[in-house]
């Protein structure tokens, strides 16, 4: 009897546990869980690579219901019954074997000729205004340099819309690979060896980003955000990153207007300032700051009065922070061991996407990376929590 249920109920059972393993599948395509999609492309690069894509796709659903048609219908259509007599033999037959090399080289031709224009498109250097900006791979963290702004900045890379960004890219140790899945395709980046890359946003936003390419213990904890701004927005972010040097001005202003000597760039009205006259390692009283990029750490402001931040100042140099990491955006000094932190404060993530940049995550940061993220190049200096939390509050403030 019980045999007999489970027999009748069967074609309902398999129907149902196709339908859950289909669901589970299709549950893992949902693009707010998986933000690092190729296919939902943001800039003219990543466009090119998504339009071969869908042209492939096409091509090969075309081919796919036509082939599988054919079959299933013959299948049908051509079933052999008891008594049927042997079908006529076409092996060897001429014209179906032209017919079917024919067709699939013209197929492959036809996704060929967009594949290759694709690629020379890709690699060409852009002719037009381009936003220069130099990417360095370490272990593991990502160093951006912006050659013509004097700004040095870390894991979070600030780029307006409509402007090319044009990438010169290089490691300082092994073979990593830059990729920015809704900006650009991968690129290996390597050392003693530049490679390059360009793209333009299309929308602002925030953007997640990794290294690609196996790079020691922690190469999964190699991120970077990439930041699309406004215009505006982004010139308002590159006069307040000129403005940091060793402290963090003390005094907000009002949003700064496109400098005098600013470059208008031709092709997104995007405003870059060539940096003379700001002076390296000086706070810039009175000059604006915070303008621009909404600061999103969710921490307390500590002012540079506060006793922490004092304290923190000591301990920065007291234990040896100094030695790897630079607090200055505007002309930092090239070959340091370690991120710069001249605005690491407004940054959304520390330790290159590891933890989000929270007072609480920094103080845990500070006390014992290698907890953390272990064969890191930052050591665990012995710092108590007390001191943790002037470090902290010494750091949140370089925003
Ligand atoms: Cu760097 Cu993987």
């Amino acid at each position: 009897m019980l045999l007999r249920i489970a027999a009748t109920r069967r074609p309902a059972f398999r129907l149902a546990t196709v339908l859950c393993v289909l669901g589970l599948i299709l549950a893992g395509c949902s693009p707010e869980h998986y933000p690092q999609s190729g296919l939902r492309p943001l800039s003219d690069f990543a466009k090119i690579g998504d339009d071969i894509q869908m042209t492939t796709f096409w091509w090969a659903l075309g081919v796919f219901i036509l082939v599988e048609g054919a079959l299933v219908y013959a299948i049908f259509r051509f079933r052999g019954k008891p008594g049927d007599v042997e079908p006529k033999q076409i092996h060897g037959n001429t014209t179906v074997e032209i017919i079917w090399t024919a067709i699939p080289a013209l197929i492959l031709a036809a996704i060929a000729v967009p594949t290759v224009k694709g690629i020379f498109a890709t690699a060409a250097t852009p002719h037009s205004e381009v936003l220069t900006v130099e990417i360095i791979g370490h272990q593991w963290w990502w160093e951006f340099r912006y050659p013509d702004l004097h700004i040095t900045t870390a894991n979070e890379l600030h780029i307006p819309v409509g402007l090319t960004v044009a990438t010169k890219m290089g490691t300082v140790d092994v073979i990593h690979s830059f990729w920015a899945p809704r900006f650009a395709g991968k690129r290996d980046v390597f050392p003693n060896r530049e490679t390059r890359l360009w793209f333009k946003a299309k929308e602002p936003g925030e953007y997640s980003g990794q290294c690609a390419e196996f790079c020691g213990i922690q190469h999964g904890r190699m991120a970077f955000r990439i930041k699309a701004q406004t215009p505006e927005e982004f010139q308002a972010w590159v006069s307040h990153m000129q403005t940091l040097g060793a402290k963090p001005a003390t005094t907000a202003g009002a949003p700064a207007a496109a400098p005098a000597g600013s470059v208008q760039t031709a092709t997104a009205g995007a405003t870059v300032k060539p940096s003379q006259g700001a002076q390296q390692g000086k706070p810039q009283q009175g000059a604006a700051q915070q303008n621009g990029a909404p600061r999103d750490s969710g921490a307390t402001k500590i002012a540079p009065s506060d006793p922490a931040y004092a304290a923190g100042e000591k301990l920065f140099t007291a234990k040896g922070c100094v030695g790897c990491h630079s607090l200055n955006a505007f002309n930092a000094p090239t070959g340091m061991i370690g991120p710069n932190l001249a605005n690491v404060g407004a940054r959304t993530y520390i330790a290159a996407g590891t933890l989000k940049n929270t007072d609480e995550n920094l103080a845990r940061w500070i006390q014992n990376p290698q907890l953390i993220k272990q064969g890191v190049l930052m050591p665990n200096l012995g710092v108590k929590p007390d001191e943790a939390r002037s470090l902290v509050a010494f750091l949140r403030a370089h925003q």
